[in-house]
């Protein structure tokens, strides 16, 4: 199985907000990443047919989903990043009413549901109203209700927003068991949530597809450049200014940092495994030179707010 997307374009009025996006999908986790508003949301709604793109085609394999229509949208399950529920149904009348929509008969939704409802952990759960769920609740719920026809596309547009981070490990785990046979394309702002199960990471921008590849060929070109100090709180500025600053905590004796910088940014530096939120945060920081000084004035100040400068 494969799907292509050729092209895609998106325009909404004279705005374009998807700029000729390509990629090829094989069964297996796709991770889309990207700051807010950079199209996830909208590439995703084209892939799972709700939109249709002002130009470009989506494939699969080999033939157009607008010739396959119906026949493409028996195959594709899709969780929308906001899904919009019957708060007065109960979950089980909720999912039996999708099932219903995706042409399924009353027993297989029966069994589908029990299925799913264990997989989720939502098995004693489903005869309470949707009104009365939680939130990691209700996005289990809509990944349920997305897995109902057994799809082997499956679209899910931050599926883990509101999990505990145990239901967060048992998403992970319930989609690397499926996803031998199916393309399932997720996307999230937390980088754990692929880092070790995504086949490919998809890294955009601005309607655009920044980067695209495994974790390993994404993370490789940083390595060498990525370091790890504990120094007194007055040596941040200088710090921010040899690199970029992508992660800071307090420690003992001054602040821990994670420093993107093609040499040591101190004496005590040492050298340390690049990973996929490093290269997440040097890309997006030094994009847009402006952002990176924000950000490291805003870790300036915060140091300064707690009154950590030593003077
Ligand atoms: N129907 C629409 N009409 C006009 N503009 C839209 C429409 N849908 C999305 N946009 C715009 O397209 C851009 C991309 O939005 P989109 O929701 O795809 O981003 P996103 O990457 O999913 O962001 P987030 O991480 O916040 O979910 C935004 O500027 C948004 O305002
Ligand atoms: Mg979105």
């Amino acid at each position: 199985m494969e799907l292509k997307l050729c092209g895609i374009v998106q325009d909404f009025g004279r705005k374009r907000i998807l700029d000729h996006v390509s990629f090829t999908m094989v069964p297996g986790i796709y991770g889309l990443l990207g700051p807010n508003g950079t199209g996830k949301t909208t590439l995703m709604r084209i892939l799972s047919d709700v939109l249709q793109p002002t130009g470009g085609k989506v494939l699969l394999d080999g033939m157009d989903k607008s010739e396959l229509n119906d026949q493409y949208r028996a195959q594709l399950g899709y969780l929308p990043q906001e899904l919009g529920m019957y708060n007065h149904f109960t979950a089980r009348k909720f999912l039996h009413y999708i099932a219903a929509l995706k042409g399924l008969s009353k027993e297989e939704a029966d069994e589908r549901i029990e299925d799913l409802a264990k997989t989720v952990n939502l098995e004693n759960e489903l005869d309470k109203k949707c009104g009365k769920y939680s939130g990691g609740m209700k996005r289990r719920l809509g990944i349920m209700q997305a897995m109902l026809n057994n799809p082997r596309i499956l679209i899910l547009d931050e599926p883990t927003v509101g999990l505990d981070p145990m239901e967060r490990v048992r998403f992970r785990n319930f989609l690397t068991e499926i996803a031998s046979e199916r393309i399932v394309l997720l996307s999230t702002h937390i980088v754990s949530d692929i880092d070790h199960t995504a086949k490919q990471v998809l890294l955009m921008k601005q309607g655009q597809l920044l980067r695209q590849g495994t974790i390993g060929e994404l993370t490789s070109p940083l390595r060498g450049e990525v370091w790890q100090a504990v120094v007194p709180d007055r040596q941040l500025a200088r710090i921010a200014e040899k690199g970029i600053v992508v992660n800071m905590q307090q420690a003992e004796g001054g602040l821990d940092l994670r420093v993107v910088s093609k040499e040591a940014p101190c004496d005590s530096a040492v050298a340390a495994e690049p990973c996929l939120e490093d290269v997440y945060m040097s890309i997006f920081q030094t994009m847009t030179p402006e952002s990176d000084d924000r950000l490291a004035k805003s870790a300036i100040a915060k140091v300064f707010k707690r009154g950590g400068i030593a003077r």
